[in-house]
């Protein structure tokens, strides 16, 4: 089977990286794919906003699944255009993608199906979102409705904090995206992503994961779009497991279905976990980047007949394999991400490193005249797998070291939770 993958980045890289392994695949095309994807990919320079120039490009080459990687083309309706074209693709149709591209939309959800998430209010203007504030306890959170590149979500601690990003969305700092808002209670407890394979009907669980959204170490500075994850997370045992799966996904799938929307695709729940049990923060509609990246090293299954088995609704026959070693990435990127950074800096030595446990999956990286260069703010995730997350960690780091890139910088205490709870 030729398949295409669509995105660029660490993500698609470790899908492609794992695609390619499939007995089943004879061709794998990514569009427009990375430095470290042409490795195990062609990678073929295609307007992935034409959906036209997609659905051609499948004909000619004989495309028979499309794997689309990030979530602006799912909003964009590329699964839909490529379906009426009578090609196959992973990912939710334009309508379900809105549990993704509105925040509005998933909280009246899930007010219909009654899924724990925190108590909200939607405004349209700003003098009644600071009226709101102005009564509510602190923190709150404010975030825009659309989608806004991981930015649009702002805690504010002081009613003023809160004025300011109300206004900061109505004046269009996120474009669009900030034309309507959410406020929403603060909620406590610790986060994890917990990521499902769905099939309209039933769910698979692939795994749960947490992410380091801030820059810093400690978790300050910040907000990124993730500075390196592990995969499994303690916070999640099988009782939160049974409850996500019981009180949040099945039931959303089911709202789904009323709406004549079915889900497809990889549902990635974020949640806060405390001893209330699991609440629903937001759910993404692909995989998490850099979450993707600790669950492919983990997935033992063929990940192509899972894919296919989302689109012909017969996950339920399918099973997921994981090894049971943990999986630990940490995200090198440019010095002054996520503000703005130097583009075209040269990496030596990130190739020929990796090993049995042990892979750098590419993201912002191109080769230009021979050299392996920078061209985005992410652009190493260095992956390894251990007997425990401590071991993963010290495998990564080992391999941080030896990566010479001096514009590039790391968080040096990825899975400091899961660390510190292994070491009592
Ligand atoms: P999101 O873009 O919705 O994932 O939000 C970004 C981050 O903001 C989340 O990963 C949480 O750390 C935090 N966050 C969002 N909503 C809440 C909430 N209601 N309570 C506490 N933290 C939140
Ligand atoms: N790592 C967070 C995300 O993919 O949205």
């Amino acid at each position: 089977m030729n398949v295409l993958l669509i995105g660029s980045g660490g993500r698609e890289h470790a899908l492609a990286w794992k695609i390619a392994q499939s007995p089943l695949l004879d061709k794998l095309y990514c569009a427009p794919g990375n430095a470290g994807i042409a490795n195990v990919a062609n990678c073929v320079d295609l307007d992935v906003g034409d959906h036209a120039v997609i659905i051609q490009f499948c004909q000619k080459q004989n495309v028979k699944l499309v794997v689309v990687g990030p979530e602006v083309p799912l909003v964009n309706g590329l699964v839909d255009d490529l379906e009426k074209a009578g090609i196959a693709a992973f990912g939710p149709s334009t309508k379900a993608a809105a549990l993704e591209g509105s925040k509005t939309f998933t909280k009246e959800l899930c007010d219909r199906k009654n899924i724990p998430t925190a108590q909200y209010q939607h405004f349209n203007n700003a003098p009644k979102a600071k009226a709101y504030v102005r009564n509510h306890s602190m923190p709150v959170v404010i975030k825009a409705d659309g989608l806004a590149a991981g930015k649009g979500v702002i805690i504010a601690q002081t009613v003023l904090e809160a004025s300011n990003a109300i206004d900061d969305c109505f004046e269009g700092e996120y474009g669009d995206a900030g034309a309507e808002i959410i406020i929403e209670d603060f909620l406590k407890g610790e986060e994890a992503s917990m990521f499902y394979l769905c099939d309209g009907e039933a769910a698979l669980l692939l795994g749960a994961a947490q992410d380091h959204k801030r820059v810093g170490e400690g978790d300050t500075g910040p907000n990124t779009g993730g500075m390196g994850a592990y995969s499994p997370a303690a916070v999640v045992d099988d009782k939160v497991e049974r409850q996500v799966m019981d009180e949040i996904i099945l039931p959303t799938l089911e709202g789904m279905r009323e709406m004549g929307a079915p889900f497809k695709g990889v549902l990635y729940a974020g949640l806060m976990i405390d001893d209330d049990g699991p609440k629903l923060i937001e759910y993404n509609v692909r995989f998490g980047d850099p979450e993707c990246q600790v669950l492919m090293m983990r997935l033992e299954n063929d990940l192509l007949p899972l894919l296919m088995a989302t689109i012909d609704t017969s996950l339920a026959a399918q099973q997921v394999v994981l090894n049971p070693e943990p999986a630990l990435t940490v995200v090198m990127a440019s010095i002054g991400y996520p503000g703005s950074y130097a583009k075209g800096t040269v990496i030596l030595s990130a190739d020929g490193l990796n090993g049995d446990n042990c892979q750098i999956f590419h993201a912002g990286t191109a080769l230009q005249d021979g050299n392996l260069v920078a061209i985005g703010g992410r652009v190493l995730n260095i992956t390894s797998r251990g007997k425990n997350v401590g071991e993963a960690q010290a495998r990564a780091y080992q391999l941080v070291d030896r990566i010479d890139w001096p514009q590039g910088f790391c968080r040096r205490d990825i899975g400091w939770r899961a660390v510190e709870r292994e070491n009592g």
